[in-house]
């Protein structure tokens, strides 16, 4: 069977943590299309042109263990504006989010762009306080050296840019479950997008 769930949302919403606890309940496949995007980013710091860096990606390029650093994200939204190279990751995004068995996609344009026809599109917000506040814990407790207002700075950049730019803005699609998760623990999140799923899955 086929079940697509997309959840879009701006950074450090959250996305990628329900997005994963959500597959793994259901024993849907995970892909989280912001590393692909990082991996692109990560290769332009070496030179590469972006473009290319899209279409040449490898498996290697994805299993880095430096794309959740912050340096990597603002390469990775300068990348993301770049229509040509979002069309270069069209048919993987496609061939993942088609699989038998259920997938779940996170990133931005996925109930827009990359999969309108999701059974399931959850558009995930947060205050800007809290996502810096979440996504500073994630970064210095892995020894990263970080600032709770430079994490601030960069998420508004990023969305700020996520959100004008032509090439698959960052916009909740018309039928997109909204859910702000400023005031819920992320394990009351992942419970609500559960549950919207379950009642969607009633009735395909
Ligand atoms: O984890 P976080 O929400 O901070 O970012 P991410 O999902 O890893 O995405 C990194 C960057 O990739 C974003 O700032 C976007 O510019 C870009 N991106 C995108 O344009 N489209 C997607 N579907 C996913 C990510």
């Amino acid at each position: 069977m086929r079940f697509t769930v997309a959840i879009d949302g701006p950074a450090a919403a959250g996305k990628g943590t329900i997005a994963r606890a959500v597959a793994e309940h259901f024993g849907f496949a995970h892909l989280d299309t912001g590393l692909l995007y990082r991996a692109v980013g990560a290769k332009t710091m070496v030179g590469v042109e972006p473009i290319e860096a899209a279409r040449t990606l490898t498996a290697e390029d994805l299993a880095r263990d430096d794309l959740r650093s912050a340096a990597v994200a603002q390469a990775a939204s300068w990348v993301a504006v770049i229509g040509e190279v979002r069309a270069a990751l069209l048919d993987f995004q496609h061939a993942f989010a088609a699989r038998m068995g259920g997938a779940v996609l996170d990133g931005r344009d996925i109930g827009t762009v990359i999969c309108p026809d999701a059974e399931v599109k959850m558009f995930v917000t947060a205050s800007d306080d809290v996502r810096a506040r979440r996504r500073f814990e994630e970064l210095s407790g892995k020894g990263a050296d970080v600032t709770l207002d430079g994490v601030l700075q960069d998420l508004r950049e990023r969305d700020a840019r996520d959100r004008e730019r032509s090439a698959a803005p960052l916009v909740a699609a018309d039928d997109a479950v909204r859910i702000d998760t400023s005031d819920m623990t992320i394990a009351h999140a992942v419970e609500a997008v559960i549950a919207e799923i379950e009642k969607i899955r009633g009735k395909v």
